[in-house]
This record gives C-alpha cells, sequence and structure tokens, in this order.
C-alpha cells in the first residue's frame, strides 16, 4: 500500500543529520555551542550546523529528523538535541543506546520517537542490530518508561524472525529494519537484483517487513541506502520510513542539503508509484 503526503507517495523521509555534526566537529571539537537557537553564541560560527542542516532537509521533503546522541559525543552533542526538538518541524527521531542515562534524557526531552540502537565504541557507524531477544524484559521496561511519557520506541533490528518477534513482545511501537547487508550486497553485485546476494537480502526484508507488520508494528527501514539502492527497498508492502544519512549528507555536498534531500524523496516517491 502506498499512501499520499502532499506531493510524494510512499514511506516517509527521515534525515539522520548525525554527519553533518561529524564534519563540524572535525574542526570545532571543543566549541561549547551554548547559544541560542537563533544562533547568537560564540560558536555561531562552528560550521557546518546540524540545526540548519535539519531545516534545509525539511524545506527539502524530510518528514522526519533523526539524531543519534552516542554516548560518547561524537557527533551531535546535548545542545544540538536541544535545538532539534525546538525547532524541528517535523517528526524528530532521537536515535540512542538503551542506557539508564539516555533514557533519562528522553523522558525529560521527550522526541516524538526514540529507536534504540546497539552502541559499539570503536565503531564508525551503527554496525548491526539490537540484541532485543538477549535482552528483552530490560527493554521491555524502557519501552513503557517511554511510553509513559509519550514517546514512542522504535527498535533498530535485523531482518531476523526471533529479533521482530521479541520487539513485538517488548512492546515496540515499530521495528527499523537493518538494510546494511542489503546495501551492501546492491554496491558490491552493481544492483543485480533478479538473482544473487542482494535478492536474497530483499527477499529476507519483504518477509521480515511483513512479520513486522502481522505482529501490529510499525514499518521502518535504514542504514547504507543510496538513491540507487533505495528503490526496491521503498516498494516493501507497508513500508512507512526510511532512515537515511550519510548518502544525503555527502551527496549535498556537491548539489546542497535542500536538493540532495529532495532527489531521495523524488526517488522513494517514484519508486511507490
Ligand atoms: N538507521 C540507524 C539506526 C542508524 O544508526 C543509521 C546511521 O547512523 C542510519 C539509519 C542511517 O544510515 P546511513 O547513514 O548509512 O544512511
Amino acid at each position: 500500500m502506498t499512501h499520499a503526503r502532499g506531493d510524494t507517495l510512499g514511506p516517509r523521509l527521515g534525515m539522520n543529520i548525525d554527519h553533518v555534526a561529524t564534519v563540524r566537529n572535525a574542526r570545532y571539537k571543543d566549541a561549547k555551542l551554548d547559544g541560542n537557537v537563533t544562533g547568537a553564541s560564540p560558536f555561531a560560527h562552528a560550521e557546518p550546523d546540524p540545526v540548519r542542516a535539519a531545516h534545509e532537509a525539511e524545506l527539502g521533503g524530510a518528514l522526519c529528523i533523526t539524531a543519534h546522541l552516542r554516548e560518547d559525543r561524537r557527533h551531535v552533542r546535548d545542545r544540538d538535541i536541544e535545538r532539534l526538538i525546538e525547532t524541528v518541524r517535523v517528526k524528530f527521531n532521537l536515535e540512542m543506546a538503551a542506557t539508564e542515562s539516555m533514557v533519562a534524557l528522553a523522558e525529560k526531552t521527550r522526541p516524538h520517537m526514540c529507536t534504540l540502537v546497539p552502541e559499539g565504541r570503536e565503531e564508525v557507524t551503527t554496525e548491526g542490530g539490537l540484541d532485543v531477544a538477549g535482552q528483552r524484559d530490560r527493554l521491555a521496561r524502557i519501552v513503557r518508561r517511554l511510553q509513559t511519557v509519550g514517546v514512542r520506541s522504535s527498535a533498530f533490528i535485523d531482518a531476523n524472525e526471533t529479533q521482530i518477534r521479541a520487539a513485538a513482545d517488548a512492546g515496540f511501537d515499530a521495528c527499523e529494519l537493518h538494510t546494511g547487508p542489503y546495501a551492501i550486497a546492491f554496491a558490491h553485485t552493481g544492483g543485480e537484483l533478479h538473482t544473487g546476494p542482494a535478492h536474497a537480502e530483499l527477499i529476507t526484508l519483504q518477509n521480515a517487513g511483513a512479520l513486522v507488520r502481522e505482529l501490529g508494528m510499525q514499518l521502518n527501514a535504514g542504514h547504507g541506502l543510496t538513491v540507487a539502492s533505495v528503490g526496491p527497498v521503498a516498494r516493501i508492502e507497508g513500508m512507512e520510513e526510511l532512515h537515511i544519512g550519510h548518502s544525503i549528507v555527502a551527496r549535498s555536498i556537491y548539489i546542497g542539503m535542500r536538493a540532495a534531500v529532495r532527489e531521495m524523496v523524488d526517488t522513494i516517491s517514484a519508486a511507490a508509484r
């Protein structure tokens, strides 16, 4: 099923702005970023600003903004999250580890949704799905705490039946299926989708997506997607939201953030049509 929203069709684009902060931090590592929302800060020049990038992404058609506040604050910082919560006009999705300090921050700041992810200190980006099955009861308590303050919860998981069933048992509102293995297979096979590994990964995602919906959860997906590989994922039955960061930020260096987001939104819409 596809659904129309304004001039777009199919899944919403959730724009992940972490890598804008990665570029900023490469230069302004120790900046305090303590100014107000309008940017009147001694570090107003700490560019690129992920909050301004989020605004551009909204103008380009993103219907959700995502930021991952890591334990080591390697890209977005606490002040970025406060400013995003104050200024983002579409949905705001806080990606975070399932730790006490992050849950407390989510209870205080109340984003629309929290996506729980595993967090390894050495990884460059999130590398694998969350092991929900191995910590189901602990995660169920976190999900209930988030629901109590009106925050939806999503589990970033591998497209695996055990994990999906555990996410439903834990009470998650949504699952974000990890599309990394599909994206890698797609790149390695030059986009061959009739047979071979990318085809197999796509079937795995389709079956996993059907189970997520059968168990009554919202179906989201993301990681590693590009304008070349996003189409087949956008066409998966009932897909609601696609979370994409790196390829859009990379493309924005050439054509600007608003245009890069619009290009991805149009690609998703065309695929869903
Ligand atoms: N979803 C999750 C849970 C992620 O951790 C990330 C990467 O930060 C993404 C989606 C976006 O992945 P990419 O930057 O490869 O598009």
